[in-house]
Order: structure tokens, then C-alpha cells, then sequence
């Protein structure tokens, strides 16, 4: 069985700058790279590079990024056969400002991404009979990611859907079809309409998240570590002290871990621990796929810490 990612593909477009200009500033960069990205494209990457066996349901446009973002993903190990080439628009990209601590800006063009329906569902129904787990996220159209679901969910399919950018009427729509749900505290916010700045407010936020019909609530909350809830119970996970280098795709790494560790058949908790691994790993490298660890790295850095 697979893991199946329905999302986007984008090639980031970033300069590292000594820190975020403010609006109408114009600052000096130091670096600029184009860097394979995209939430979805991401997450795949954080799997496959695992040896678990990863689909991609998306779509890059006939120019030399979409050509070089599916060669990418296919080297990591994604089976890209799902991977459509638009020839009607111009592949996904994300122009990213990555300040000296880590902190960053994303704006990004759907482009080919924005185009992702029927044709695309139709790929992603006939492989869902393969698939143990569906990750979804918010950069291709809403529409699509909530049919998505449910056609997954109708499959038995287990559905993981990471808020993000966050778009709390999409999410609404999800709810039913989905098993978890995986904001970072500032989605959570905004999915619920209150402060999640601490540990007792994620705790709130997760009990409506939970009213409104969520399964399984996993809040990332940075170095305030993860809080998840459940049917049965509320539990903390603390964050791993590292050195931050670069935050981009940090809860793409995540969510990708978080698949790995429970397509290996590992406990909720131990699963969250594995992600946050993972994703901590990401943090100390830069740019997006570039930065996602390998299964052996994950493992060598849990026996480390
Ligand atoms: O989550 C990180 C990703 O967000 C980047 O790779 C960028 O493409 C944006 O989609």
C-alpha cells in the first residue's frame, strides 16, 4: 500500500535576506536559488525520500520549471505517471524572503496548480484502491481538495489535511471526510477565531476543532513542541532543541513524517514523534526538498537526542 498526495507543485523562487523587509521597504539580499517546493510536491518528497511508496496527483505547467519539479520528485522516489503538464499555463511558484533567524515570507502564483480538477480526480479515483493514506493541503482549488476527500474517505482511505494557506470554509467541508487535521498554531487560529499562542489555547482550539466533527487534532506549535487530541485523550509532545536555519516546509515535513511513521504502523503518539523529528531535521537545512531527511537520518537523530 501507498501513501497518495494531492497538491501542488511550485518552484521556489528565494532570496535570503538579513530579515524580512517591512511593507514598502526595499532591503539588499545576499542569496538567491530556485528551489524545488510546493506543499504538496513537499510532502511527497517527505515520504518517498522514508521508502514508503508515494503517488503524486497534480499539475506543472510545459516550461523548464514544471520540467525540472516533476524530475525532481521522481528522483526522491515520487511515482510521478499522475503528475499532468498543462500546456494552457505556467507552472506554480512561490517567491520566498528567508530572514538570518529562519523566519520567512511566502507569496506564491497557483499557476498550473489553480487548473487542478475533474481530469485530476479522475487519476486520483482509479488509485485510491492502492493507497493506505491521502495528504491534502490548500494550494490547489478547494473544490478539489473536498472531493478529494471524499471519494478517499468513501474508499477508506485515511485522510490527513493540513490547513494550509488556511481557508476555513474549505476546511469546514472537509471535516466530515477527514481523520486528522494538522494546522500550525496560527492556522488553528484562524480555523477557530481565537489566540493560539499557548499550549492552553491549543487545548481550546482543539476542543472546537473536535465539537465541529475533526477525529484527531495535531497543532504544531513550533519550539512549544505539538499538542494532539483525540476520542480518547489530549497529549503533549515537547519540540526538539535544534539550531534553525530555515522554516520553509518545515509542516510539509511533518505531515510527511507524520504519514511515514503511521503507514509503518506506529502509534499516534510515536508517529508524532517520528514528524517532529523530521521536521526538526528540515529546520537546520535550507530550502524546501532539499531539506527533507531521509528515513536513516530521522532514525540516527531520534537515538541521538
Ligand atoms: O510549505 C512550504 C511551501 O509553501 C514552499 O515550498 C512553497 O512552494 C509554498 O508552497
Amino acid at each position: 500500500m501507498s501513501v497518495l498526495v494531492f497538491g501542488s507543485l511550485n518552484m521556489d523562487l528565494v532570496v535570503q535576506a538579513s530579515r524580512l523587509p517591512i511593507s514598502g521597504e526595499t532591503l539588499l539580499g545576499q542569496q538567491f536559488d530556485t528551489i524545488c517546493g510546493g506543499k504538496g510536491a513537499n510532502q511527497a518528497v517527505a515520504v518517498a525520500r522514508q521508502q514508503v511508496p508515494t503517488w503524486m496527483v497534480g499539475r506543472v505547467g510545459a516550461d523548464t520549471f514544471g520540467h525540472e519539479l516533476r524530475h525532481a520528485i521522481a528522483v526522491a522516489g515520487v511515482n510521478v505517471d499522475a503528475v499532468h503538464t498543462d500546456r494552457n499555463v505556467h507552472t506554480g511558484v512561490a517567491a520566498i524572503t528567508v530572514g538570518a533567524t529562519g523566519e520567512n515570507q511566502i507569496v506564491i502564483v497557483p499557476g498550473a496548480n489553480g487548473q487542478v480538477g475533474e481530469a485530476d480526480l479522475k487519476r486520483l479515483k482509479t488509485l485510491l484502491t492502492q493507497v493506505r493514506l491521502l495528504l491534502l493541503q490548500f494550494e490547489i482549488p478547494v473544490s478539489s481538495v473536498v472531493e478529494a476527500a471524499r471519494l478517499a474517505h468513501a474508499a477508506g482511505v485515511t485522510v490527513i489535511l493540513d490547513p494550509a494557506p488556511v481557508h476555513p470554509f474549505g476546511a469546514e467541508q472537509l471535516y466530515p471526510h477527514i481523520a486528522m487535521l494538522t494546522p500550525n498554531q496560527v492556522e488553528a487560529s484562524q480555523l477557530v477565531g481565537l489566540p493560539v499562542e499557548t499550549i492552553e489555547q491549543a487545548e481550546v482550539a482543539i476542543a472546537r476543532l473536535r465539537q465541529k466533527g475533526v477525529d484527531t487534532v495535531v497543532i504544531t506549535l513550533g519550539d512549544q513542541g505539538v499538542l494532539c487530541g483525540t476520542p480518547q485523550e489530549m497529549f503533549h509532545v515537547p519540540a526538539f532543541p535544534v539550531s534553525v536555519v530555515d522554516t520553509v516546509a518545515a509542516g510539509d515535513a511533518f505531515n510527511g513524517g507524520l504519514a511515514v511513521a503511521l503507514h509503518d504502523g506506529k502509534s499516534l503518539k510515536d508517529a508524532i514523534i517520528w514528524a517532529s523529528a523530521t521536521a526538526a531535521i528540515s529546520v537546520t537545512q535550507a530550502g524546501a526538498q532539499p531539506s527533507l531527511p531521509t528515513r536513516s537520518q530521522v532514525a540516527t537523530f531520534l537515538e541521538t537526542v
